[in-house]
């Protein structure tokens, strides 16, 4: 069940509901390939740009619980896999979110993977050749994933440092997906359905992001996302000015330099002149 909060402060219960997802090529194709073959899949592309959005839709699309994981660096394969536990008068067993997908058939979404601590991905690698298995050494078990589970990995090729890169014996167990920023008739079409400004609107938006984006000789560590994009729509949907909610959600999140904050906020401005 997804809950959606329309800008006037309405709630539309959506019982069910398979969350919005814009396809940019044949992602989805492949996706359903994947998963029908049993292929687990790796996702790659900066922050904000639709790795999220796009493995919820997919999973309620395929009709299957998604069981999501935010890799850090303390994460460890117990984290993922369970551990016994101390109740009142024994202890007990209880599964990691790794194992219980396996259990339930679900889909598993390790969001960050290069986060996580390198003895933990190879908890992963019986899982994701074609043995499909999960073995839980405490307990002695040997899991046999079903087949409606599915692996499913990402990371954020940006941040990464030489030391925080996957293991080629571990990247060769997925098939893999680049995302990116989506052209700009497909980018205005996300942004125009998140936050329900008008398509003018939203095409502005887009345009002004673009332009942003090719600024050459800004030192930013990423450029803008989608996401800070409808940021900023959602504000001029609640009653923002265009420049300020642009500066509000383009600009200041980005950056802590003055030049730089100036050089992006013309930008803005010129986008946005009569
Ligand atoms: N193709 C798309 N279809 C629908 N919404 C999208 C799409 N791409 C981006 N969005 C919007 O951008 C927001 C951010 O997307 P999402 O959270 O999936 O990014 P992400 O790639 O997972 O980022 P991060 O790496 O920071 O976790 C979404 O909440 C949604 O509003
Ligand atoms: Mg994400």
């Amino acid at each position: 069940m997804n809950d959606r909060y329309a800008p006037d402060g309405r709630v539309d219960v959506m019982e069910d509901s398979i969350p919005f997802y814009q396809p940019v090529g044949q992602e989805c194709e492949l996706f359903e390939r994947a998963f029908r073959h049993r292929l687990p899949l790796l996702i790659k592309g900066p922050t904000g740009c639709g790795k999220t959005r796009f493995v919820a839709h997919m999973a309620a699309r395929l009709g299957r619980p998604l069981i999501t994981v935010a890799c850090h660096d303390d994460l460890t394969a117990a984290d993922l896999v369970g551990r016994h536990l101390i109740g009142e008068s024994q202890t007990y067993w209880a599964d990691g979110p790794l194992t219980r997908a396996v259990r339930q058939g679900a889909i598993c979404y390790l969001d960050e993977i290069v986060e996580a601590r390198k003895d933990t991905t190879v908890v992963l690698h019986p899982l994701t050749d074609d043995r499909r298995i999960l073995p839980i050494d405490r307990t002695g078990e040997q899991l046999h994933a079903p087949e409606t589970f599915m692996l499913v990995v990402s990371y954020n090729p940006g941040y990464q440092n030489l030391l925080k890169s996957l293991k080629p014996s571990t990247r060769q167990r997925f098939v893999a997906l680049t995302f990116d920023f989506p052209p700009s008739a497909v980018e205005t079409r996300i942004v125009t359905h998140e936050s329900g400004v008008e398509q003018a609107m939203a095409q502005r938006l887009v345009e002004v992001a673009q332009r942003l984006r090719r600024l050459a000789g800004i030192d930013l560590d990423e450029a803008i996302s989608t996401r800070l994009l409808v940021y900023a729509a959602n504000l001029i949907r609640a009653g923002c000015e265009p420049v300020m909610a642009c500066i509000a959600a383009m600009v200041e999140p980005l950056t802590d330099d003055a030049d730089t904050a100036a050089a992006l906020k013309e930008v803005i401005r010129a986008g946005f002149a009569p």
